[in-house]
């Protein structure tokens, strides 16, 4: 019943939308005519914080100073309900549909039909593989890979280990972006386990970034290696938090330095208290800004050249990108993400965290 009522709004719009609707890979979107009108399909809210925590509230921020209407969903790592949200936005008359995809495949079926219908599209932080977005915004993923290796290298460095064994928490395999971190991290730290400087431990993905399934992968590492892990590179604060727990469970905290990203509370807290490492930093509200400002060009039917493209190894595209920059965080720079207005002091020096916030100097 429910899917007969939009198919019949989908063809509905396909044949009001149709003489605008051709669109080709010039950019136009045949949008220019309606009101400009934004979908917004974030992932979960589990596999980071930062979905409900930083980019619904940047691009409601941003939607908002554009005076631009806009709907921000959340597909809660359900791929029939991302495809459901999808068709849903679209017959409401969205203009622009940007996503955060769950896999490549669900992506790409998602954005060629709002294609097909009309509707501007934009990977919003994860690239489609093969897909048809008009623009990609994210950070340079390699970097935040090189950054979190080279932050657990200095870490290693710091604590003195000799022939480190290291083993790796990865992100989501059906995440691009995971695969690009990895790129990054590897970078550093494969020719350090090809000249024996470090020895490689146990390596696992970690499905759809499951911070719980996360904390019995870490554990059965550990077994594996007989306890003897010195350095864990953990692809986001989830997966971090995920390995600390399990390191405080055998008394290990603090003694092995743990990577992350995302500058969540949580990860600032375990950097203060000495358990993490380091995070990355990536400044949500800048890559909300650069969606929203393209979004809003293509609502118009405009065409913005970002100056930058990113090639799609699977569809061969070079994709109209902005990529921008992100920044590792240790405890001396705790600071600079409360002082971006990331997250607040209030959150991150509640109840213990105040004297480890005092000690890092945050005021
Ligand atoms: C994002 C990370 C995030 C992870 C899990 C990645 O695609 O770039 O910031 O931690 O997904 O949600």
């Amino acid at each position: 019943m429910r899917k007969g009522i939009l198919t019949i709004a989908a063809v509905g719009l396909l044949t009001t939308g149709g003489l605008t609707a051709c669109s080709d890979d010039s950019g136009d979107n045949g949008a220019a005519a309606k009101t400009p009108k934004i979908g917004v399909i974030l992932p979960d809210s589990k596999s980071s914080v930062r979905w409900e925590t930083a980019d619904r509230r940047f691009l409601e921020e941003a939607f908002k100073a554009a005076g631009v209407q806009a709907e921000i969903q959340n597909a809660q790592n359900d791929k029939t309900a991302f495809q459901t949200i999808a068709d849903q936005m679209i017959t409401s008359g969205v203009t622009v549909l940007m996503i955060v995809n769950l896999d490549s495949g669900t992506g790409k079926a998602v954005l060629d039909k709002a294609k097909s219908q009309g509707v501007a599209t934009i990977d919003y932080d994860r690239l489609t593989l093969g897909g048809s977005a008009q623009y990609y915004v994210s950070f340079d993923n390699e970097t935040v890979g090189k950054l979190q290796g080279e932050g657990l290298s200095k870490c290693l460095t710091d604590k003195g280990v000799k022939n480190p064994v290291v083993a790796y928490l990865n992100g989501s395999p059906t995440d691009n972006n995971a695969t690009l971190f990895k790129a990054g991290y590897d970078s550093v730290l494969k020719p350090k386990f090809d000249s024996k400087e470090y020895v490689k431990g146990p390596e696992d993905a970690v499905p759809a970034w499951d911070n719980a399934q996360a904390a019995t992968i870490f554990e059965q590492q550990l077994t594996k290696a007989n306890g003897k892990i010195d350095g864990v590179l953990a692809a986001n604060d989830g997966l971090g938090n995920a390995a600390i727990s399990i390191l405080k469970k055998n008394k290990l905290n603090g003694k092995v330095p743990v990577t992350g990203q995302d500058a969540s509370t949580e990860g600032l807290q375990n950097i203060l208290a000495g358990d993490q490492c380091m995070t990355v930093y990536k400044a949500v509200r800048e890559e909300a800004k650069a969606a929203s400002d393209l979004a809003i060009a293509l609502a118009k039917g405009e065409k913005k050249d970002t100056g930058q493209t990113v090639k799609d190894p699977e569809g061969g595209r070079d994709v109209p990108s902005v990529l921008l920059t992100p920044k590792a965080i240790y405890k001396e720079n705790v600071k600079d993400v409360i002082a971006d207005g990331y997250v607040t002091k209030e959150e991150v020096c509640a109840g213990a965290y105040a004297k480890l916030c005092a000690d890092a100097g945050i005021s």
